[in-house]
Formats: structure tokens, C-alpha cells, sequence
């Protein structure tokens, strides 16, 4: 036996000892169960027994066959019959396992424009792409329903709430509600103002008011030195419609200061409503007021607009512009009767929407383009930025991107 008394393991052991030992110790995972081999000798196994067999009669063989026959036909049907209904039942992919990764609830001021049902059918969809499902309750314009519908939603342990406010101020309480509950909160297209909300996904409405005011402007003749400008605005309870207004103004305030344009009237109308639209023009002619342009701030309040002026035959006359893209304003535009809409692609903010809700699920901070101050604090935000449709771009934005059809708008392929 050489022994180097200096020659050690890394684990300070004498080297002597390890050689000798018979069995080499395995280091063994820590946690593990104690699994070192029994090694005592056994007597050995006496080899299998071989069995007797004697050769069948003819009549057995027969016998023999049929059940095999039998056997093997059952054993095929059996196998027929699993394979149909192993066939016919969906593999459970994760968007069609029962219980959705996230829940989320929405929160929706109303369906009376048609761009709301389209939100939500297209967050739905990209819920359900990712596993997560929502479920959606409409206010239909009143504070109180939407107050209840969200701390319904609470109530229900949604993860996230996405809301689009009918009044920007009236359901901040509910935030803090939400909060206590451990649900994340996302303003959707409007913001909610004075409260904590976690993130704000929008367009960029102030250059939809600054589009809208542009274009009309833009189709005013030039043998009108100084314009009459009536300016149509949103619903005062949301903050889009301010935000709108004050793109317009960018625009307008220059040249009226400038002496290049004159305002003539300027209203917001209670819940984007096309009547009240209607009735603020009717009433401002039918006083023998006079008007070159008119800047209505959504497709909702252009079409009412519309009506008024058609009632005078003024229809095609003075331009007009909305908002939303919506297929009637599209048509109207095509008719010459609208000058300009503003297109915001919602299938897009619906998409980064449910995007950001399930980030948010997971306790993620969500991506952003910046923060936008709702008077409470600088609110995370992810804006879009909207595009305007004239006559001759409807091809190449609404119809291109399939929000909508050549034969809805022409009529024809
Ligand atoms: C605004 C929205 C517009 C318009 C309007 C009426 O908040 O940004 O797209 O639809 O509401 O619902």
C-alpha cells in the first residue's frame, strides 16, 4: 500500500482509505432517498418449468379459429368505434380549455355606435387566442348602470377590467375599488380622469380634431375669403370629445385670430347624439344663419349634421367631417355629401388592449408610447395614431386593411 500522507481530495479526505473500500461510493443528489445497492450473495433461481403441451383435435382447430375470428372482429370494432369518438372530440388546445388563463371584464358605455360592437367582438377574439376570456356589460350611457356593472365585475373576481368610461369622472371611485379587489384597471379609447387607473390605450384624438378641422377647411373654395365655421362637438362627459375640440382649435384659433376664419357656433352634444347634432344646425339655418364649413367631431354627429343640411339642400355644399370611419360616413364621402372621417384601426387597439391586460395579469408593466396626465397622475399610455379618409384614399386605407368591403362602399368589387 503506498500512502502520500500530503496527496488529498478536493474534500480534505486521505487518499488510503478510498482505494480500498470494495464497492465505489456513488456522491448521492442531495434530497434524494438512500438508494445504495444490497450486494449478499443469492442461491441461484432454478431455471422456468417447460409445460406439457399436447396437439388439439381436428374438431377444436375449428373451434380454435372461430373465437380468434370472433375475437379479432370485436377487437376491430372496439378499435373502429374509440377512433371515432377519439376523432370527433377536439384536441384541447389552450384556447379551448374550459378555464380561461385570465378573465377579463368590460366595461362598455354603449353599443349605439357601431365601432363599439366591433371592439368588442375583436377583444374577444384575441382573448380567446390567448386563453383568457371577457365578459362584457353595456351601461347604455347611464353613470350609475356602468358604477354597478364594474363592482358586478369586482364582485365576479375578474383579473383585469377594461373600461370605456360614459363619464371620465363618474367612475373613478370605482378604480380604488378594483384596487382593494387586486384588479388592474385599463382605460380604453377614453380616459378616466382623477383616479389611479393603471394604463390609458387610445388614438391619438387630439390629431383626429386637428385631421377633421384641416380637411373641412382645406375643401372650403377659395372664393370664401373668411369662412363661417361651425364646430359640432363630442359628448362633454368624455374626454376625447375635449381632446377633439382642442385639436380643432390648433387648427382654427390661428386663422381666427388671423382674421381667416370666423366661428359661429360651437356646442358639444350629450352622448355623441346625432339628434342633437341635427337640431343645433337646423335651428342655427332656420335663424338665417350663415355657414361655409362645418367640423362635426365623430360619423355619429356628421350624419345628423348631414340631415340638417340636406332638409336645405345644402347637402354636398358645405364640407363636413367625422370620425370612426363608419360605412354610411364612407359612402357619404363617395357621394361627396361628407368631406373627410378620421380611421382609427380598432382592431388594433383591441389587440394591444388584451395584450397589455394580460401582461398586467402577470404582473408585468405593460409596453407604453408615454404618459398622459389625467389629473391625478401620469397615466402609462400606448396611443395610435388615426389616419383621415378623403374620396381618393379610401382604397388604400379602409378597404386595404379589410375594416371595409369595396362592395359595401362602391357597391361593386
Ligand atoms: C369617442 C370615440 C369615438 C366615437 C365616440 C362616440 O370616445 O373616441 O371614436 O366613437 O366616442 O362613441
Amino acid at each position: 500500500m503506498n500512502t502520500e500522507p500530503n496527496d488529498q481530495t478536493e474534500t480534505g479526505q486521505p487518499v488510503t482509505e478510498l482505494r480500498n473500500s470494495s464497492v465505489p461510493s456513488q456522491p448521492q443528489p442531495v434530497g434524494a432517498p438512500d438508494v445504495t445497492p444490497d450486494v449478499t450473495p443469492q442461491p441461484p433461481t432454478p431455471p422456468p418449468a417447460t409445460p406439457t403441451v399436447s396437439e388439439p383435435k381436428k374438431g377444436s382447430k375449428k373451434w380454435l379459429l372461430l373465437v380468434l375470428a370472433i375475437v379479432l372482429v370485436a377487437a376491430g370494432a372496439g378499435g373502429a368505434l374509440w377512433w371515432h369518438g377519439h376523432k370527433a372530440t377536439p384536441k384541447p388546445t389552450a384556447a379551448a380549455s374550459t378555464t380561461p388563463t385570465v378573465r377579463i371584464g368590460l366595461s362598455l358605455d354603449t353599443l349605439k355606435e357601431l365601432r363599439w360592437a366591433k371592439d368588442r367582438d375583436f377583444m374577444t377574439q384575441r382573448a380567446q387566442a390567448h386563453g383568457a376570456s371577457v365578459t362584457t356589460l353595456v351601461a347604455e350611457s347611464d353613470d350609475q348602470t356602468q358604477i354597478a356593472q364594474i363592482e358586478n365585475l369586482i364582485a365576479q373576481k375578474v383579473d383585469v377590467l377594461i373600461i370605456v368610461p360614459h363619464d371620465a369622472k363618474a367612475v373613478a371611485p370605482t378604480i380604488a375599488e378594483a384596487h382593494k379587489a387586486g384588479i388592474k384597471v385599463i382605460a380604453y379609447d377614453r380616459l378616466i380622469l382623477n383616479s389611479d387607473v393603471d394604463t390609458y390605450v387610445s388614438f391619438d384624438s387630439t390629431t383626429v380634431g386637428k385631421y377633421e378641422a384641416e380637411n373641412v377647411l382645406n375643401a372650403v373654395p377659395k372664393s370664401v375669403a373668411v369662412p363661417n365655421v361651425m364646430l359640432i362637438g363630442g359628448s362633454p362627459s368624455d374626454n376625447n370629445a375635449l381632446l377633439v375640440h382642442a385639436g380643432m382649435m390648433d387648427v382654427l384659433q390661428p386663422l381666427v385670430t388671423a382674421g381667416k376664419a370666423k366661428i359661429v357656433f360651437d356646442q358639444y352634444s350629450a352622448d355623441w347624439s346625432p339628434d342633437i347634432a341635427y337640431a343645433n344646425v337646423k335651428q342655427y339655418l332656420a335663424t338665417g344663419g350663415k355657414v361655409d364649413a362645418i367640423i362635426a367631431a365623430n360619423d355619429g354627429t356628421a350624419s345628423g349634421v348631414v340631415r340638417a343640411l340636406q332638409e336645405k339642400s345644402l347637402a354636398g355644399k358645405i364640407p363636413v367631417s367625422g370620425q370612426d370611419a363608419e360605412l354610411p360616413a364612407v359612402q357619404r364621402i363617395v357621394a361627396g355629401t361628407q368631406t373627410v372621417t378620421v380611421y382609427k384601426p380598432i382592431q388594433l387597439l383591441a389587440n394591444q388592449a388584451v395584450d397589455i391586460a394580460l401582461a398586467l395579469a402577470k404582473g408585468q408593466t405593460p409596453p407604453s408610447t408615454g404618459t398622459v396626465n389625467n389629473g391625478q397622475k401620469e397615466v402609462l399610455s400606448y396611443l395610435l395614431k388615426p389616419t383621415a379618409v378623403l374620396a381618393n384614399n379610401i382604397k388604400s386605407t379602409v378597404i386595404k386593411d379589410g375594416f371595409l368591403s369595396s362592395k359595401d362602399v362602391y357597391g361593386t368589387h
